[in-house]
């Protein structure tokens, strides 16, 4: 017997007990399959056994597949035999088998539930088909079984959205046979005995819940409709509702090859290993090499915030909803009560909408303590900074906080250009100095970019590493340069993007390209969103530093200077009605031409592919300097910030994986012809051109660098 299945009879009667022991969330790694199939056999062959009970040890049922074995099956490593056969023995085991859930049964874990002929729950049991989240469809009759149980509306939900569905509402679609109180195995038991002789229930032979062929066609035409709309690009989940459909019009056994045929597509497609690759990006980026997992932390209990603005209010929600008391500081009454009711209004809003429960609310602004001084700082073991965006502003803040807190608390700043090493400079503490970087709105948005300065100690950065989950963010560590990683590769992102406009691209064509690309909004229209004023105010901060003669955008500047700073002004590269719906501007695309025939800009048709190339390349070769440069540990990191912070598609896997999938070779010779084309802001990056030459991806990099140790 392999040693993750075991196989045991209850003391007392003629149950046998199949427990599943791969912690810690017992994946059906390789020896679990084989170890059920024996049990299996076993239980068919012993006489002293009517029933058996399924079940998991530890906190959770299966909770799915084993997603390393994924790749291994597509970098040819192994050919996978899949679960179906084991299934069907399982299912056809001449003694019933009830399952016993509890903590999670999802993707291959339902499947291996449905399978069984009963299904038991405990309360706080979960089940689900999340493969789509991997680019994937359930790979053993998932598709085909979920049906039989659940109906076809449900299982085309579950199927594409991915969600878990809670025990309740599981036993009340059909899914769930039985909840059980109490002991989970005991009540598992008793349910076996109960069954135990009865004709057994095969859920491949039902078909009453398969429906009629009218009605499911509405139902599957209304499920692609809503994977258009909301998963615009998506392969898988329109792969799902094929197979589901499949199973509502063939036999079990036709049904299990298309979901089978999908599957392997699905599998060996880019938008998976994309998918994949941002699933182990995400747990990758909390290791740094020099920050070991048992670096201690700080206990962050209380926080204060300074400013309440766009940011600072946001901050101090995402606190407060984890649960720990903020002081919110702003400088005068009239700041701090907008402040406040900005909070107040994003909270009501939620409530409406339903998301969160006034009662939550009400706990929530209860932990949130408006002031206007610094009294009782000292007791913060946290300070956030959030007031405007100005070193000289900064710098006095940060000689306050150094004054009033307390030794050891941590002092973090959420500037978005400012170094760090300079804001810390003005302390005697630079060690407690750190950047968390938030992006808006706070509340919402999963990245935090934690900015290590040169010396922010080691202490300093895993407790905000680890304080990142606890707010429920995804925290990823960069070094102390101009626009850190995030902003600093946006700029010239943003840039191209009016180089464009200014080259003969018409705005919404530019955006259009972006968004089909799968960018959650266009360059242009980000802008709008953001305010064009910030970057105006930074490139007039900045502009000694520009080199003469090196080419700078036009137009967003006179946009500016037009009182156009986007949707705040209902006008910047769009005009917008007051519900800020955008319309395209014709005043713009004349005034655009105008301002480009005085600087003589050659006027040309633009191919939507050179529209994406250039956009996205300007990205990428900034992200290969970044690495270089050692203020991104990975490239990996570069996508986790990408598709938390700005709306990158996941299946693409961020800008640094797209480009390995393109083939660097390629994205460099690329980069050269525009290098050639329009000059130094072009010029390949030596990485790029090094890995380029070397056939090598972004991936092989390795972890020889550590942000600014
Ligand atoms: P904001 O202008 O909305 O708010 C700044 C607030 O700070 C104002 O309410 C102001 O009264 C207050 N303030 C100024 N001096 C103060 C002091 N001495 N004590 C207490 N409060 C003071 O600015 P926003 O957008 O919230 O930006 C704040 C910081 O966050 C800036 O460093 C900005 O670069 C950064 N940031 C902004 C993002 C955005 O999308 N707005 C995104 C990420 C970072």
């Amino acid at each position: 017997m392999s040693t993750l299945v075991r196989l045991s009879k209850d003391k007392a009667s003629d149950i046998a007990i199949i427990t599943i022991d791969n912690r810690p969330v017992n994946a059906l790694s390789p020896g679990v399959p084989e170890g059920i199939a024996n049990a299996i056999e076993e239980i068919n062959n012993d006489p002293s056994v009517n029933a058996a009970v399924l079940i998991g040890s530890g906190r959770t049922f299966v909770a799915g597949a084993d997603i390393k074995e994924f790749e291994k099956i597509t970098s040819g490593r192994t050919r996978g035999a899949g679960l179906l056969p084991l299934l069907l023995s399982i299912e056809d085991c001449r003694k019933p088998i009830v399952m016993a859930i509890h903590g999670a049964a999802f993707g291959g874990g339902l499947e291996l539930a449905m399978a069984g002929h009963y299904r038991v729950a405990s309360g706080d049991a979960e089940v689900g088909q999340p493969e789509v989240k991997l680019g994937l469809i359930p790979g053993a009759a998932g598709t085909q079984r979920l049906p039989r149980l659940a109906g076809v509306a449900k299982t085309l939900e579950m199927c594409t959205d991915g969600k878990p569905v809670a025990a309740a509402e599981a036993f009340r679609l059909g899914i769930i046979d039985r909840l059980i109180e109490g002991d989970l195995l005991a009540g598992a038991v008793a349910f076996a005995r109960e069954v135990a002789g009865r004709p057994i229930p095969r859920t491949r032979e039902r078909s009453e819940k398969l429906g009629m062929a009218e009605e499911n066609a509405a139902i599957i035409a209304a499920a692609r409709e809503t994977v258009w709309k909301k998963q615009r690009g998506l392969k898988a989940p329109l792969a799902a509702i094929e197979a589901v459909e499949a199973a509502t019009k063939l036999s079990f056994a036709e049904g299990c090859e298309v979901e089978r045929r999908l599957f392997t597509e699905c599998l060996f497609s880019d938008q998976s290993k994309a998918l994949i690759h941002v699933f182990f990006g995400e747990r990758e980026v909390a290791k740094i090499p020099d920050v070991p997992k048992d670096t201690p932390v700080k206990p962050i209990r209380s926080v204060a915030v300074v400013g309440s603005g766009t940011m600072g209010g946001g901050i101090a929600m995402v606190f407060a909803n984890a649960g720990i008391p903020v002081l919110l500081k702003e400088v005068d009454q009239p700041a701090l009560d907008q402040g406040v009711a900005k909070i107040r209004k994003n909270y009501a809003s939620s409530v409406q909408r339903g998301r969160l429960t006034q009662k939550f609310v009400d706990e929530r602004l209860a932990l949130i303590t408006p002031t206007l001084s610094y009294d009782n700082f000292a007791d913060a073991d946290m300070v956030v900074e959030a007031v405007f965006e100005g070193m000289a502003l900064k710098k006095q803040v940060f000689l306050d906080l150094d004054r009033v807190c307390k030794p050891g608390a941590v002092l973090a700043s959420n500037t978005s250009t400012l170094s760090i090493d300079e804001i810390a400079g003005v302390t005697s503490r630079p060690e407690s100095v750190i950047g968390t970087h938030f992006f808006s709105p706070a509340n919402i948005m999963r990245l935090l970019e934690i900015v290590r300065g040169k010396k922010t100690s080691r202490e300093v950065i895993a407790t905000c590493m680890q304080l990142s989950k606890k707010l429920g963010k995804i925290g990823v560590l960069v070094g102390n340069c101009r626009g850190f990683v995030g902003n600093r590769m946006f700029g010239p992102y943003r840039r191209e993007a009016q180089f464009l406009i200014e080259e003969g691209a018409e705005v919404e064509a530019v955006d259009n390209a972006l968004v089909e690309f799968g960018m959650a909004m266009g360059p242009l229209a980000t802008g709008d969103l953001a305010g064009l004023d910030v970057g105006w105010r930074i490139r007039k901060e900045y502009r000694h530093l520009e080199k003469p003669g090196v080419r700078q955008p036009i137009a967003e500047d006179r946009l500016c200077e037009m009182g156009r700073y986007g949707q705040k002004t209902l006008a910047g590269w769009y005009r917008y009605d007051d519900q800020r719906h955008a319309a395209t501007d014709p005043e713009v695309d004349g005034l655009v031409r105008k301002w480009t025939e005085e600087a003589g800009i050659l006027q040309r048709k633009i191919a939507t592919s050179e529209m994406i190339d250039r956009c996205i390349y300007a990205m990428v070769n900034e992200g290969a300097r970044i690495l270089e440069e050692g203020y991104a540990l990975r490239a990996v990191d570069i996508d986790v910030i990408y598709l938390n912070g700005y709306g990158f598609p996941a299946y693409r896997g961020g800008p640094m994986w797209y480009a390995n999938t393109v083939g660097l070779k390629n994205v460099y010779d690329r980069v050269c012809e525009f290098y050639r084309e329009h000059g130094e802001l072009w010029e390949p990056a030596p990485l790029l051109k090094r890995l380029a030459e070397a056939n090598q991806t972004f991936g092989e990099l390795g972890m020889e660098h550590v942000v600014n140790a």
